[in-house]
């Protein structure tokens, strides 16, 4: 088979193993002629920013580069520097990053702007280990950092080039039990230099070439080098354990909305999913629904509520939920019951709602409930 013959004998993997100095050449070849052209990617020869290169990590965990591109914008027109973003207050930063998701990430980028600005004379550290000891930076973030914006020797495993490792090493054992073994595959990869690039032609591949379902073979840098393709099963990888489904909850949401066209919003506790968002008031997300006559005991205002056809559905990490949603028209001097009698509770005018911290979520049930009003 052309070009298998040079690959040499995999006894933990398959019947082939690439090594660097055949990989990295051709990709670096591929990834100077065909690299995606992304706003935080520096041209050739130029030094990345690391405050830009971290901001767009944190972004892409989790999320796609097209969903990215507007916020990455958006975030430098606010804060085009960690000094900046470290001055900024918390609400500003979950209000501008509502509809990217993953909140804890806003939570995290704030803090570790401030770290960075208190503890590391505003400058980031330009090693793996230090990076990750920053608030929201993980092992894949702190490997891209280090690589991308400091050309360190650091090698970033996300899916993408968890699936690109799978295949060119045959890897059969399935994910989530084969990850730490393509960490240490994946490393074995990475030149001395030009490691950011390396790292990011990595990313580039697994997203446009060596795609989960019908990989281009034809047009890869490294078909050559690839096992799996080599032994034909490039479609089978990577393997995955098979995985029960997502559990689902359920809850009633209140929109209780003014006379002057106020909406009612509640502030969600610091800490856990979505933590300090903004949000409709809703009952618990239980494992069932709540029954009618129960959630009319815990509305947030005493009013008419009307059951507003259909329901909200979003699908979290860890669970899918429903939510029913309830609508009201109230006076605007009626009185708020116990519970959302707090701080945490507040009136929105309408026109304001698109600039507050709601999640995707809470977005949906305002557009749903709040239909043809
Ligand atoms: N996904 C995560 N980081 C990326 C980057 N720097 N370029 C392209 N895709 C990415």
């Amino acid at each position: 088979m052309a070009g298998v013959a040079k690959l040499q004998r995999n006894p933990r993997t398959g019947p082939y193993n690439p090594v660097a100095r055949d990989v990295a050449p051709p990709l670096l070849e591929w990834y100077d002629r065909e690299r995606r052209e992304l706003p935080w990617r520096m041209a050739p020869g130029e030094r990345a920013d690391p405050y830009r290169v971290w901001l767009s990590e944190i972004m892409l965990q989790q999320t796609t580069v097209k969903t990215v591109i507007p916020y990455y914008d958006k975030f430098l027109r606010l804060w085009p520097n960690v000094k900046s973003l470290a001055k900024a207050g918390l609400d500003d930063v979950l209000a501008a990053w509502a509809g990217l998701g993953y909140y804890s990430r806003a939570r995290n980028l704030h803090a570790c702007a401030k770290t960075v600005v208190a503890e590391h004379g505003g400058k980031f550290p330009s090693n793996e280990t230090t990076l990750a000891t920053l608030p929201g930076i993980g092992p894949y973030t702190a490997a891209a950092v280090a690589s991308i914006a400091f050309g360190e020797r650091a090698t970033p495993v996300d899916g993408n080039i968890e699936r690109v490792v799978a295949r060119l090493f045959a890897v059969r054992e399935p994910l989530p039990l084969a990850k730490p073994a393509l960490r240490s595959l994946a490393a074995t990869l990475t030149p001395l230099t030009r490691t950011g690039d390396f790292a990011q032609a990595m990313m580039d591949l697994g997203a446009t070439i060596c795609t989960p379902k019908s990989p281009s073979c034809l047009m890869c840098p490294l078909k050559n080098e690839c096992t799996a393709r080599a032994i034909g099963i490039e479609a089978k990888l990577p393997a995955r354990s098979p995985k029960g489904q997502k559990p689902n909850r359920f809850g009633i949401a209140f929109i209780a909305l003014r006379e002057d066209g106020a909406v009612l919003l509640r502030r969600r506790p610091d800490n856990g999913l979505l933590g300090g968002m903004m949000e409709i008031p809703s009952t618990e997300w239980m494992d069932m629904l709540p029954a009618t006559t129960d959630a009319m005991h815990i509305v947030p205002v005493k009013a008419d509520w009307w059951k507003v056809p259909a329901t909200v559905r979003h699908v979290f990490t860890h669970f899918e939920l429903e939510l029913v949603v309830y609508r009201a028209v109230v006076s605007n001097d009626s009185e708020l019951t116990f519970w959302a009698d707090s701080p945490r509770c507040r009136w929105v005018p309408r026109r304001e709602l698109d600039a507050q911290a709601l999640p995707s979520v809470m977005r949906k049930v305002i557009a749903h409930g709040l239909r043809e009003m």
